[in-house]
């Protein structure tokens, strides 16, 4: 639409004043907001955006090689990084939630830092940050919160030293999107739910392994892939899957199981603030219930959280 062609215009003529022959280093994470200000950038300066991918560990299925080969897709200059070891050192035998998203937020920054330095000469830090974010510095969970309650000790990494640069700073979501379809960017990025940055960490309750995400990589897959099936996927604003730090009794053939419940949560809301538990049809919540039991080893029960936010958050932890 015009407005996003003028927007498109502009910034981009802005960007080629301000950045020059400049170096700018990125962190993409496979959501809206990075991937359309990593593009507009992109577009003004070509190969000295420099974007940087992580790996934690925590993402959704395959999430890593599908989002990497997208952004390739693009012509992006992205380097992706296998750092899912460190972050599942970091996390051994932590529980709290609040603990988890610190170690995790500190192996990113550990990372990113590394991988910036590799960049010879790099003068700017690229961000995704939209208008809501500039003014609601209220989001206590936000990443670039974690950010800086990490860093208030210790000093800032280097990265956070430079100068910022953030093109979609004046935008709503809305305008993004729109802003990222006039670009071309593909609806499976642009159409996508909201993922929290701890990723599947703060969905999987009690203290994290390789194992249980590898579990709850596979529920969640299911329910995601079920919710596009059906159609249900847009109607929905952010959905999927918890474990639970329980065992429940069943029954298999002639044997008793004791294995591990999972909880399927989709909401309907604006921004994230207020949440409506989404009225699901039954059917569907019992073919998705079937096919994870069936199908995922380990899993032997399936619950469906009706809370809504407040006073329950969307997140268990
Ligand atoms: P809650 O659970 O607070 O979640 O109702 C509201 C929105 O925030 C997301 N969320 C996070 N996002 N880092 C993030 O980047 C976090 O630590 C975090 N915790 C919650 C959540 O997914 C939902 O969209």
């Amino acid at each position: 639409d015009w407005t996003s062609d003028i927007f498109i215009e502009s910034t981009i003529e802005d960007l080629k004043k301000k950045l020059g022959n400049d170096k700018v280093v990125l962190g993409l994470s496979g959501g809206v907001d990075s991937s359309v200000a990593a593009v507009l950038i992109h577009k003004a300066i070509g190969k000295n955006l420099h974007c940087i991918f992580v790996d934690n560990g925590l993402l959704r299925k395959n999430e890593y090689e599908d989002v990497l080969a997208s952004y390739q897709g693009m012509g992006l200059n992205v380097k992706g990084v296998d750092a899912k070891q460190r972050f599942y050192d970091a996390l051994a035998g932590l529980e709290e939630p609040e603990a988890k998203r610190k170690a995790i937020g500190k192996v990113f920054i550990d990372v990113f830092d590394a991988e910036s330095h590799r960049i010879e000469d790099v003068k700017w830090l690229g961000q995704g940050t939209i208008y809501p974010d500039v003014i609601e510095s209220v989001s206590v969970k936000g990443p670039s919160a974690t950010i800086k309650s990490h860093h208030n000790v210790g000093g800032l990494p280097d990265f956070m030293k430079l100068k910022v640069v953030e093109p979609l700073n004046t935008l709503f979501k809305d305008e993004v999107r729109n802003v990222g379809r006039t670009l071309g960017i593909s609806e499976n990025i642009l159409g996508r739910h909201p993922f929290p940055g701890p990723g599947l960490a703060i969905r999987i309750l009690g203290d994290i392994t390789p194992e249980k995400v590898a579990i709850l990589q596979e529920v969640d897959s299911i329910f995601i892939n079920g919710l596009k099936s059906a159609g249900l996927y847009n109607q929905v604003w952010q959905a999927g899957a918890i474990l639970l730090p329980v065992n429940s009794v069943g029954v298999m053939g002639d044997e008793r199981t004791y294995e591990k419940v999972v909880a399927l949560r989709a909401v309907t809301s604006v921004d994230g603030m207020t949440a409506d538990w989404c009225h699901l049809p039954y059917e569907f919540l019992g073919d998705i219930s079937n096919e994870i039991i069936n199908k995922v080893k380990g899993v032997n029960r399936v619950v469906y959280d009706i809370s809504s936010k407040p006073p329950a958050t969307i997140e268990w932890e």
